[in-house]
């Protein structure tokens, strides 16, 4: 070797140690097709002990537990039984809300026997004049419940809320201004004329959604101050998931509701807690992601925009801190996403991308949910049967649904049409 090439031997190791050790926002994520490394998915259809999986005894009995179990200790953490101190009381009932097609009810859920201790607040529209309990849509919102309806006699959640132009929050509460903010994403009035009850609840009740070391919401319950959960012990995604199922504890008393048809609907982070909460809780007959993305529905071998390493920097309170081992070693996870979607089986499960959403991967998303199709079948179900992602706005599937909408990473008027089209087949 001459002593030239030795210098651009060397120089090419220093650089190649600077993009190890720089941090990933100096790193520019992915979007080229191209560049996607070849990669290998763990197997949906093998046991850890190499049992091939052949039938949906076998799935239910072997192969789901094994990987409810790495996704429980490796990502999102284990989250602790409901306490039997939960408890509920209806705050409020509107029998004419939205000029008369609902009956508009808040429900506080009560997380401990301390009433000033973390709650959370269910707002709920019920269809009026219908014979029987109604199969609902349960999904968290971002920014408070008053936020979803314009409706002036919304509660204001009095937990920490995120500050933002929208809403106009400046000091981490929200006040009146913000009411009506989302309601572009809750198609409330839709929702309703179909024959669906729309339930909701603000996230930060559950778990404020910033890095505080679990020293607030429902982690300060199971805690003692000071104390982290261990690294294979629930993130905030664990604990908005659990939230949703103590929201669900108290749909099972509530008679207006059909506790044994509600679809679980998430956008975004709120996407990968429903595909969490849907996991996790076998009682959601079906699951929802919208837009959910890395942690979510896309594949997270792809490194197709947003990496396990990202997720990982900036939001280290999402996960369990297990899942920081795979940040720089995403082949060595256990499992991938499509994993994920299989949790869900047999119940109905929608994915949706949305074209100019490329951080959350749309391709990556589509593979996953057409990958966990293999256990549909072991079901006698037909999930998603094209090989190529389809066109924008031209939904697919049969138990598994998945559409790409145009525009932008949101929840639309178009995504909830194909919903209630999917909750129609596959609820009634
Ligand atoms: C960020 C984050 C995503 C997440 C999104 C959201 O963009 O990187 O993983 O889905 O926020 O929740 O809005």
């Amino acid at each position: 070797m001459t002593i030239q090439s030795m210098g651009v031997c060397l120089l090419s190791v220093i650089a190649a140690a600077m993009v190890a050790t720089a941090p990933h926002s100096a790193v520019a994520a992915n979007y080229d097709e191209s560049k996607v490394p070849v990669y290998q998915l763990p197997p949906l259809l093998k046991a850890a002990d190499g049992l091939e999986i052949r039938s949906a005894s076998d799935w239910t009995e072997q192969r789901r537990p094994e990987i409810l179990k790495l996704f429980r200790t490796e990502v999102f953490g284990i989250a602790p039984a409901a306490p039997e101190t939960v408890s509920f009381r209806v705050d409020k009932i509107i029998e004419n809300s939205l000029n008369g097609i609902a009956t508009q009810k808040e429900v506080t859920v009560f997380f401990s026997k301390n009433e000033q201790g973390p709650k959370m607040r269910l707002l709920l529209f019920i269809p009026n004049n219908q014979r029987s309990a109604r199969p609902a849509f349960l999904g968290l919102n971002f920014n408070g419940n008053h936020t979803v309806h314009r409706s002036p006699k919304i509660s204001i959640p009095s937990s920490w809320v995120r500050n933002n132009k929208t809403t106009g929050v400046t000091d981490n509460r929200a006040t009146a201004k913000s009411r009506g903010t989302a309601s572009n994403r809750w198609a409330v009035d839709k929702i309703v004329k179909r024959g669906y009850a729309l339930i909701t609840a603000y996230y930060g009740d559950i778990d404020p959604d910033f890095d505080d070391s679990f020293q607030n919401g429902v982690h300060a319950l199971f805690h003692s101050p000071n104390e982290k959960p261990a690294p294979n012990e629930w993130g905030s995604i664990a604990a908005w998931s659990w939230g949703l199922s103590r929201a669900l504890d108290y749909l099972v008393l509530d008679s207006t509701i059909d506790h044994e048809r509600v679809a679980l609907l998430g956008h975004s982070r709120l996407g990968k807690t429903s595909l969490w909460a849907g996991a996790s809780d076998e009682r959601f007959a079906l699951v929802i992601s919208n837009n959910s993305g890395c942690g979510g529905a896309a594949l997270s071998r792809r490194e197709f925009g947003e990496t396990v390493s990202r997720i990982n920097h900036s939001f280290p309170h999402w996960f369990c801190d297990n899942f920081q081992h795979y940040n720089d070693h995403v082949n060595s996870l256990p499992i991938d996403q499509h994993m994920l979607i299989a949790l869900s089986a047999p119940r109905p499960i929608y994915v949706a991308s949305a074209t100019d959403d490329q951080w959350a991967d749309p391709k990556g998303e589509f593979l996953a949910a057409r990958e966990a199709s293999s256990v549909y079948a072991l079901f006698g179900f037909k999930g998603i049967e094209a090989t190529e992602q389809p066109p924008a706005n031209t939904p697919i599937g049969d138990r598994i649904g998945y559409h790409l909408r145009e525009g932008k990473h949101d929840v639309t008027d178009y995504d909830w049409d194909q919903y209630l089209n999917f909750a129609d087949r596959h609820l009634h």
